[in-house]
């Protein structure tokens, strides 16, 4: 089968990346329910752990791969060999296995965190993909905190891992520190330069400390990488990873980029919602795609675009996501049309006149009170004004 060069392929690291923030810590059938979910969201790779880092997370990586038969599972290493030989062990029922082994590419992480050099870190990275090679097919190497890293020497490093036998090469911008046009161009550098780039697919994966997780993912997949990594709800370290649910609905609503993933939106919401459960995590209400608010509509001036043609303020449909419907929220700042339309849903058509009275109630009532529900409405209809009076009086 000839390969999509348009196809981008999503990795999701809920299970590995996400699932490090304290506090969000799962039990191995939480993951495996989560990874089956993961599965039907049609994701190709479930990054399952980090094997070596303890017992559970070992266990985990095990009872998911046996659990799932599409996605590829990937396990997490570090560049030596007790992490390799763990990551092997717990994968051995895989039916696609993936390793991902990696080490730093920045000097700031050769010097200090590994008080090393770039010689000794190259040739401890080729050592690991080889390594990693004689037992895995598919391995994946990191640089970690690529995004800080000399662009010269870090193609050099990935140039030595895929001649190494690495299938796939991530550039992780490790502490999110990139602008998309500095991260776009680093792989546009990659492509461009590496000899043998070719024979390996760039990954990109982001982090969120500047809030330009999902710009920098477009920016290097716009660049010729074409894996992206990151997390439902964006859940993650710190200020957490790519939000998965939103570099998908930009390529589907930007078709003009070409791109396109296998990825059945429709699951979204749901998956979104068990996530946010079983790892304790709310999703903040104004979050892109899966927040409450996502597709709420509130002040006058939109209510009355909206109704007149949901397109007027909508750009992504919420049935293509799996939210339950777009809403029209009364607040003090709706207009005459958002009543309208609540009021015929509950069956009352009014005239012009009664609506510009029963309008002038409603807002004495939505002045003092957050928020307008259908019984609020009820009682207006037919409280006698009895409803608003006493709200009044508090
Ligand atoms: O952010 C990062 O660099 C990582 C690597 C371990 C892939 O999560
Ligand atoms: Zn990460």
């Amino acid at each position: 089968m000839l390969h999509d060069p348009n196809r981008v392929y999503v990795f999701d690291t809920t299970l590995r990346d996400g699932e490090q923030v304290p506090g969000c810590q799962l039990t191995t059938p939480e993951k495996i329910e989560i990874a089956h979910e993961l599965e039907a969201l049609g994701v190709d790779i479930i990054e399952a752990g980090f094997p070596i880092s303890s017992p559970g997370d070992f266990q985990s990586v095990v009872e998911i791969s046996k659990a799932v038969k599409i996605p590829t599972i990937c396990a997490l290493t570090r560049a030596n060999k007790g992490d390799i030989d763990a990551a092997v062990e717990a994968l051995q029922y895989a039916k696609h296995p993936r390793i991902h082994t990696g080490i730093g590419s920045s000097d700031m992480h050769i010097k200090n965190k590994f008080n090393s050099t770039r010689e000794e870190i190259l040739e401890r990275a080729v050592e690991a993909v080889k390594y990693a090679k004689k037992s895995v097919e598919d391995i994946e190497f990191y640089a970690e905190d690529a995004g800080r890293a000399d662009i010269h020497y870090l193609a050099q490093m990935i140039e030595a891992v895929i001649a190494a036998g690495a299938t796939v090469v991530n550039i992780p911008d490790t502490n999110g520190y990139c602008l998309p046009d500095q991260y776009g161009d680093k792989i546009k550098f990659l492509k461009e330069n590496v000899k043998n780039i070719d024979k390996a697919i760039i990954s990109v994966h982001c982090h969120n400390d500047l809030g330009l997780a999902t710009a920098n993912s477009i920016a290097g997949l716009q660049n010729g990488a074409r894996q992206i990594e990151g997390t439902i709800n964006g859940i993650g370290e710190r200020a957490g990873n790519t939000s998965i649910e939103e570099v998908v609905m930009v390529l589907k609503t930007h078709q003009v980029l070409g791109l396109h993933t296998h990825i059945n939106t429709k699951n979204f919401y749901e998956l979104s919602r068990m996530v946010s459960t079983q790892m304790r995590m709310p999703v903040q209400p104004n979050k892109a795609i899966v927040g409450s608010n996502a597709f709420a509509h509130s002040s006058g001036i939109h209510q009355d675009g909206f109704l007149k043609n949901r397109e007027n303020y909508e750009i992504i449909r919420p049935e293509d996501v799996g939210f339950p419907n777009a809403s029209i929220v009364l607040t003090a700042r709706s207009g005459r049309h958002a009543l309208k339309f609540h009021l015929e849903r509950l069956g009352y058509n009014l005239g012009k006149e009664e609506l510009g009275e029963t309008y002038h109630r409603f807002l004495t009532l939505a002045d003092n009170k957050l928020d307008i529900n259908d019984d609020d409405l009820l009682l207006l209809m037919t409280g006698d004004n009895m409803y608003i009076q006493s709200l009044l009086k508090r």
